[in-house]
């Protein structure tokens, strides 16, 4: 038997064991209602749960319906929401590919309308109205936006207790893992940026100070899941130009947060200031996979590279190179659900179907 080329071999958080190195990246579709995932859902995750990745990830979802970005976005605050997502996970068990549920809270970028509606701030036009967002400080995410409330010190320890009901109940719906959004302007990763958080508290300040909500909500995900449940955490590694988040900082808190029980950083950018888009960022292929490699490497811990990442020859390289241990997409996986069949016959795996579910596996090996 060959080699296997190294973005597919399998690879293992406590617990969990992934098929292939392959993630589908969390991404958003903004058609639920009050949080509730429907048919639109099922179909999307219909089309990744048969492409033969190793891994998904499922959007941005609610911690409590304050905590969700858009009207549109899926939620994980209620018994209605959990039955929802049921049928979603069967689709990636019933194929063994491990589902993780991204948990987020929106904070000061919260309350705004769909893409397709513009992304600005609701108003009393929406289809529902705008809602008090809360942030560290109270300053808008983009000029115009709506002004968020400072979080009292007081409220913190409700954050991180919303965050672990919200990890209990995704396991109930039966995700295997969880991952904690820390990343692109939401409210934990506007608790590390020195341009949205201005505190002088003990949540505030220094770098310790503004790494303290994230690292308490770390600690009590870890505290709400078992011991073989993985928790992943997706962190803006640096902020967009005009921020003041430094990579620097995110190694010292990928340190905390593996201290805290966290499995895996899934390594992005940007967010802060609001409104740079990944255009307005230097993009190019792998663009972010140095702060996956540095990460990995300094802190040893599992990471995850993201963003670019659209030919098989360099996600195996990002694997075999050691610059991280997932690689995870988004926007290809948009454009060519069939990606991992593509990169396994281009990587030369020797079955390149077997890792289709075993129907389109049998065809396809007759035809072939
Ligand atoms: C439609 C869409 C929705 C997204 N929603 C989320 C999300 O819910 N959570 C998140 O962390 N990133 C989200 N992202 C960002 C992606 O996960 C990914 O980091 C980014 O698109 C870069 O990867 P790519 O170049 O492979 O697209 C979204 C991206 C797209 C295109």
């Amino acid at each position: 038997m060959s080699e296997l080329p190294p973005l597919f071999t399998p690879f293992s958080l406590r617990g969990v064991t992934f098929p292939n190195r392959i993630t589908l990246a969390p991404m958003c579709q903004y058609q639920a209602i009050e949080g509730v995932p429907n048919d639109w859902h099922r179909a999307h995750h219909g089309r990744y749960a048969t492409s033969g990745i190793g891994c998904a990830i499922v959007e941005s979802t609610g911690i409590s319906r304050e905590g969700r970005i858009s009207p549109g976005c899926t939620g994980i605050y209620n018994d209605e929401q959990v039955e929802a997502w049921k049928p979603i996970t069967a689709l990636y068990r019933a194929q063994g590919i491990p589902v993780f549920m991204q948990i987020n809270h929106a904070g000061a970028k919260a309350s705004t309308k769909r893409p397709w509606d513009g992304m600005d701030p609701l108003d009393e036009g929406s289809d529902e109205p705008p809602w008090q967002t809360v942030a560290p400080s109270a300053i808008p995410a983009r000029e115009g936006w709506h002004t968020p409330r400072a979080l009292h010190e007081s409220e913190m320890a409700g954050v991180a207790a919303d965050f672990a009901a919200a990890a209990k109940r995704a396991l109930a719906a039966g995700f295997d893992g969880v991952q904690i959004h820390g990343a692109h302007g939401y409210l934990l990763h506007s608790f590390m940026s020195p341009w949205s958080n201005r505190r002088e508290d003990g949540y505030g300040g220094t770098l310790e100070g503004r790494m303290r909500l994230p690292v308490e909500v770390a600690r009590a995900v870890r505290a709400a899941v078992p011991d073989d449940v993985p928790v992943m955490y997706r962190a803006s590694c640096v902020d967009g130009e005009g921020g003041g988040l430094t990579l620097d900082d995110t190694v010292a808190l990928s340190k905390e947060l593996k201290a805290a029980g966290v499995d895996l950083m899934d390594c992005s950018g940007g967010g802060i200031p609001a409104g740079m888009r990944l255009a307005a960022m230097k993009t190019g292929p792998g663009f972010q996979v140095p702060y996956a490699h540095r990460i990995r490497e300094e802190v040893e811990i599992p990471s995850m590279a993201v963003g670019m990442i659209t030919e098989p020859q360099l996600a195996n390289e990002i694997i075999a190179e050691g610059k991280a241990d997932m690689v995870a997409l988004a926007r290809q996986m948009l454009r060519e659900p069939a990606w991992p069949y593509r990169a396994a016959q281009e990587l030369g795996l020797e079955d390149p179907a077997s890792i289709l579910p075993k129907l389109y596996a049998f065809y396809l090996k007759i035809a072939a």
